[in-house]
């Protein structure tokens, strides 16, 4: 009443919702409501049922009061517009409680939709799920050009659909076909991309944002439509006949089925409901599309792989305050200037990266034509970003400004941080530290990127050396989402804390590990793929080691994983796990026997597996190694020919055996830090939590059960102390 009172007095500002926690409506006198979002008790607007109830009592209040003319939603948190559902309550919802929240949410977006007045969402920043959806119930929709600026559904990365109307609206705005890739994969799109598929009706600079919705409604109280002002997008005719066209409809389908199945192996059921769900309602009335995703959620809520999801999703969110960072701004030095030593695979990328993210960032290399090709590499990957829209041609410019190549150290002295990512040997990377410590202010973070050196032994000799880190990149550095941040006994939290601030302004996940060799994934990996050069020398087929490894849910099996990480490094690194950990990662008698191969005929021994695809076979210099390992006795084969399952147990409980051990010499605080780790870091089938989760819902007494067996003339896969101890605890 009195909302209604003051509003009839002009040029009088009127509170919406007084005590709102997330929309804050504000009445001008022109008669524009203007509704900040900006959650009060939290510090990301994300969309609690709490939130919606609030919603709706906004929507009527706005119906009531006859003065509002129009509402701009903006969001009142810099870099993020609304980030979607509130994702914690999922975890205490029953499955019939999501499929509520579901209607509820849809039900609430209806009336968004059906408003009597216009409504403008401006949008900065993550625009994400839940909050994609309710945007796309306004009736305009404006975005900036920031980099920050996403729009997207995610929600099958949680093992969900969207829920609140995004599978009916969005095809209804860009297209069928347009909108398979968005909601079978999470795929986003930046501001631009959004305004050439049309699901946004207009894209302007950051700055030019907060006055961009009272003209637009000013335009739309004088035309009745602000259609004149958008050029809608042009589709293309092919989505379009694809769409309209019944049969070839199906085959659109059809085709995003199987290569869903084809990515996901069948094993992820949220992409294959989000496809049905769109096939129930792509144009029926909405309410058939609504009905349909409710229905699925519900189912969804229930599935196992969809609570491994989100307990995945809320490891990465815990991962952002460790226990272990100090995270007050004393211990902490934003990088504004930073180096990277070394300018090969893993130097340029890591450069790159942070030139992308604002960092000035100087590339020093010994070897100027390295130097150039590594700058090359990193001119290639902007250009690639241009051409799919996903920066601007100054954004590309700025980035190649902040890269400054080097070959010497002339301004290593304002540096916050210098990652070093030279060759990987010891005594190079001590003179290259010790170099660095004479150019550098002692208070410069030294990071190494090393994957198999001590970070201790790198640090020694180094004046300050607390301020000596490890931060191990995985490769590609700018698409792998995990950086192990390596702490020795003597790096200074200080120091920690900045080398973590980096990893987070990067967008990486980070997991703190203490020193020691092979740190925790390269650690964990080496008794998985050591295990195989054992099997090569036992299985009739040696392609079944690499099947059972994915059919277990690996991205590849450790065959193609030893290719990939090259023949040579692997066995380096096997050599020198076997010298830090001894007996138990004794290096399969194949590997040497491969190597006095490629003494010979360096070029016939290169990789374990030749081939693409389904024509993929064991390199016959393999083939040769493995009979004359047989032949020389060296190793006689304790029982029959392995089962897919014994394969499978041996590589998976190999690793589980190790990170039990890494729990017990606390390189790692908690289990959930192995999991994080092994499956941001290597892929290690997500769907199944991580190898802790994995040894829990088998049970730690079956896991043991099964090494015993395994362990019998195998001693290096007898359980371990610290597993059986790990066990004991679980009581399962
Ligand atoms: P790379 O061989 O591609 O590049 C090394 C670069 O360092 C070369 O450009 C070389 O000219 C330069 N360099 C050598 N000595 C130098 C010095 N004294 N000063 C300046 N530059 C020097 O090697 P990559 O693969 O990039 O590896 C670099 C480091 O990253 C190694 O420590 C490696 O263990 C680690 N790493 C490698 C991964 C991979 O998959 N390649 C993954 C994670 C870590």
């Amino acid at each position: 009443m009195l909302n209604q009172m003051m509003a009839a007095t002009p040029n009088a500002k009127v509170e919406f919702l007084t005590d709102a926690v997330m929309w804050h409506g504000e009445l001008n006198a022109e008669g524009w409501l203007r509704v900040r979002i900006d959650r009060r008790d939290k510090s990301a607007n994300a969309l609690s049922q709490a939130m919606l109830v609030e919603l709706e009592r906004l929507l009527a209040e706005i119906k009531r009061n006859p003065a509002v003319r129009g509402v701009i939603f903006f969001s009142g948190k810099p870099g993020s517009f609304i980030v979607g559902a509130d994702v914690t309550e999922m975890k205490s919802l029953t499955s019939s409680r999501a499929a509520e929240l579901s209607q509820f949410g849809q039900r609430v977006f209806e009336q968004v939709e059906t408003m009597h007045v216009p409504t403008v969402a401006l949008i900065s920043g993550a625009c994400l799920g839940g909050g994609l959806e309710f945007a796309m119930s306004c009736r305009y929709r404006i975005a900036d050009d920031h980099v920050k600026t996403l729009l997207g559904l995610p929600e099958v990365k949680l093992g969900l659909i969207p829920g609140w109307g995004g599978t009916v609206r969005l095809p209804r705005l860009i297209g069928l076909i347009e909108s398979l890739p968005m909601i079978l994969t999470g795929r986003t799109l930046n501001g631009r991309q959004a305004r050439s598929k049309g699901l946004v009706h207009d894209v302007v600079p950051i700055e030019a944002l907060p006055f961009v919705g009272e003209e637009l409604l000013r335009t739309v109280a004088k035309f009745g439509t602000a259609r004149a002002i958008f050029k809608r997008p042009k589709r293309s005719w092919l989505s379009r006949l694809m769409e309209s066209f019944p049969p070839l409809r199906s085959f659109a389908f059809g085709r995003a089925e199987k290569e869903t199945l084809k990515q996901t192996k069948g094993r992820y059921p949220a992409p294959l409901a989000a496809l049905e769900t769109l096939r129930a309602g792509f144009r029926q009335p909405p309410s058939i599309g609504f009905a349909a995703e409710s229905a699925a959620i519900k189912r969804l809520a229930e599935s196992p792989v969809t609570h491994e999801c989100l307990r995945l999703f809320f490891l990465q969110e815990e991962a952002k305050k460790p226990a272990s960072i100090d995270s007050s701004s004393s211990q902490q030095t934003p990088t504004r200037d930073a180096a990277v030593i070394g300018a090969g695979a893993m130097g340029s990328g890591i450069a790159l990266l942070m030139a992308q993210k604002g960092i000035w960032t100087r590339l020093k290399d010994i070897n100027p034509e390295f130097l150039s090709k590594g700058l090359a590499t990193a001119r290639k990957q902007i250009q690639a970003d241009l051409k799919r829209k996903k920066i601007t041609a100054i954004q590309a410019t700025d980035t190649l400004d902040r890269l400054r190549p080097t070959t010497d150290h002339s301004g290593f002295n304002q540096t916050d941080i210098v990652i070093e990512a030279i060759v990987e040997e010891l005594a190079i990377k001590q003179s290259v530290f010790r170099e660095l410590a004479k150019s550098t202010s002692p208070t410069t973070v030294l990071a190494t990127n090393t994957s198999s050196l001590l970070v201790k032994e790198i640090a020694a000799g180094v004046p300050h050396p607390e301020r000596v880190v490890g931060l191990h990149f995985f490769n590609p550095p700018l698409q792998m989402p995990l950086v192990e941040i390596v702490r020795t006994e003597q790096t200074s939290s200080a120091a920690l804390a900045t080398a973590f601030s980096l990893t987070q302004r990067l967008g990486k996940t980070a997991v703190i590990v203490r020193d020691c060799p092979g740190f925790l994934v390269n650690r964990l990996l080496a008794p998985y793929m050591n295990e195989a050069g054992y099997l090569l020398l036992e299985v009739d087929d040696p392609l079944e080691i690499d099947r059972a490894a994915v059919e277990f849910g690996m991205p590849m099996g450790p065959l193609e994983l030893t290719d990939l990480v090259g023949l040579e490094v692997a066995q380096h690194v096997a050599a020198n796990m076997h010298a830090a950990y001894g007996e138990r990662m004794t290096p399969a008698p194949l590997w040497a026997a491969l190597k006095e191969i490629a003494s010979s005929e360096p070029h016939a021994a290169k990789t374990l597996l030749v081939g693409k695809g389904s024509r993929k076979k064991l390199n016959p210099a393999v083939r040769r190694a493995i009979a004359k390992v047989r032949q020389s006795g060296l190793y006689s084969v304790p029982g029959g020919t392995p089962a897919q399952d014994d394969i499978t147990q041996r590589l998976i409980h190999s690793i589980i055996n190790e990170a039990a051990r890494c729990l017990d010499e606390k390189i790692v605080d908690k289990p959930e830090d192995i999991d994080l780790a092994m499956v941001f870091g290597t892929g290690f089938a997500p769907f199944r939590g991580g190898p802790m989760r994995f040894a829990e819902t088998t049970g730690w007494n079956q896991v043991i059960s099964d090494l015993e067996r395994h362990a019998a003339g195998r001693p290096r896969l007898a359980p371990s102390a610290a597993l059986r101890i790990l066990a004991q605890g679980h009581h399962n």
